[in-house]
């Protein structure tokens, strides 16, 4: 009895054993199955990635090219070798050096390239133009790939053909040259007959005649001025500013410049008061091109002074640099334009009190020679009121060998 008593205790405890052990497989399957779902469907969101990814890749009018640390190809699309004129890259093949060189021959660069882009293994992003020896211009950028901790992963290059750009560009410029010239022609002959007239060619002319004929004169003056100024942006732009260097003492080209602006000031009622603190400090300039800069620091400053203000000229010498001051006392320059200062055809809210001509381009050309000059330009709030611009030009030794004076 109690032997059989025990054998049935036995079996109920291991009945007991095996359906725990059943239950826990139960909920041990249920959880592997979940997580084979929950895997399938990470495994699908990321092929779907992957796709969307390759496809925004292939859609793009740029040619695309990313590589691993290890050169491995890690994403190359059609764009590429079409505009590459080469086979498309293998993707996860270790083919970098030999996709680079295929680039670099046809850019007709090809060690400045392969060293250029090497160079750039954990280097910063970078944008530059390249020039193909067929005629086509190619924009290059290139950036590192980092991992959301910063890591390096890769480099990816994206190539544009800019080509079409840079010729509306050249057809752009060459149009506003040529109009701009043509424009200049008449232009002179209009002032050469209005000249004459005035001069009393054709008899005393009435007043009332001679006013207008004034208002004329001063309007063609300020167009063929304007055209000058556009077509001198355009050489700077293109490079093709010619100067005529050579070495000069800067106060005389600034009593020059003081002297050829002092009519203009007398009709504002602004003074111009030239000082130095440097005499005889020496440039190596163009004395043409200076002027031109003086001539807008000056005009502008007159222009916005208030009747009866004036105008302070300085030379200074601080280093190896001369620095020339234009301080005036008009309204200064409005914080949300000073950034924008010597950008083209920029101007301020602020309007000068009587003379309201002017195209915004003065300036910009001004930086343009300045720093053409080795130079640099800049401006701040005079304290006190008014703006003082400043350029620096770095002086002339005398064991430099220069040139002689012109
Ligand atoms: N001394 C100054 N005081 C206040 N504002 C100035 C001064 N100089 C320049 N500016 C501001 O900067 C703008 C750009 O000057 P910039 O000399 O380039 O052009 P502009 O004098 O208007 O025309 P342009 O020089 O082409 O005849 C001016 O329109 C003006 O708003
Ligand atoms: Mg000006």
């Amino acid at each position: 009895m109690t032997e059989r008593h025990g054998k049935d205790s036995e079996t109920l405890e291991l009945r007991a054993r095996i359906s725990t052990l059943e239950q826990l497989l139960d909920v041990y399957e249920r959880s592997v199955m979940e997580q084979s779902d929950r895997l399938y469907e990470e495994q699908e969101r990321i092929r779907f990635q992957k796709t969307l990814l390759e496809s925004q890749g292939e859609a793009s009018l740029d040619g695309i090219l990313s590589v691993g640390v290890d050169g491995t190809i890690l994403f190359a699309n059609r764009r590429l070798s079409e505009m590459w004129g080469m086979s498309p890259p293998a993707v996860g093949t270790k083919s970098i050096d030999r996709v680079l060189r295929a680039i670099g021959e046809r850019s007709g660069d090809s060690e400045g390239f392969l060293e250029r882009s090497s160079g750039d293994e954990d280097g910063e992003e970078s944008r530059r133009e390249i020039s193909l020896s067929d005629g086509r211009t190619f924009e290059q950028y290139t950036a590192p790939i980092r991992s959301r901790e910063g890591k390096n992963l890769g480099r990816v290059w994206q190539f544009r053909d800019i080509s079409a750009f840079k010729e509306i560009d050249r057809v752009k410029d060459e149009f506003i040259s040529a109009v701009s010239h043509e424009l200049r022609t008449p232009l002179t002959s209009i002032r050469g007959s209005m000249d004459l007239m005035a001069g009393g060619v054709m008899g005393e002319l009435p007043s009332e005649a001679m006013a207008l004929l004034k208002v004329g004169q001063k309007n063609c003056d300020r167009l063929v001025r304007i055209i000058n100024d556009v077509l001198d942006i355009q050489k700077i732009e293109a490079g093709r500013m010619e100067f005529s260097f050579g070495v000069i003492a800067l106060e005389d080209v600034m009593a020059e410049s003081v002297a050829a602006i002092q009519p203009y000031g007398e009709r504002l009622g602004v003074a111009l008061q030239l000082e130095s603190s440097a005499p005889g400090v020496r440039v190596r300039a163009d004395p043409d091109r200076l002027m031109q800069v003086m001539d807008n620091l000056l005009s502008n400053a007159a222009k916005f002074s208030p009747a009866g203000g004036t105008v302070e000229v300085k030379l200074a010498s601080r280093g190896h640099f001369a620095r020339v001051r234009v301080e005036d006392r008009g309204p200064g320059i409005a914080p949300d334009f000073q950034g924008r200062v010597f950008e083209k055809f920029s101007q301020g809210s602020a309007q000068p009190p009587r003379d309201r001509t002017g195209s915004g381009l003065g300036l910009n050309i001004a930086r343009a020679i300045v720093e053409r000059m080795q130079g640099s330009i800049g401006f701040r709030p005079r304290p006190g009121g008014g703006t003082v611009f400043y350029f620096d030009l770095p002086v002339w030794r005398d064991s430099q060998h220069a040139e002689p004076a012109r």
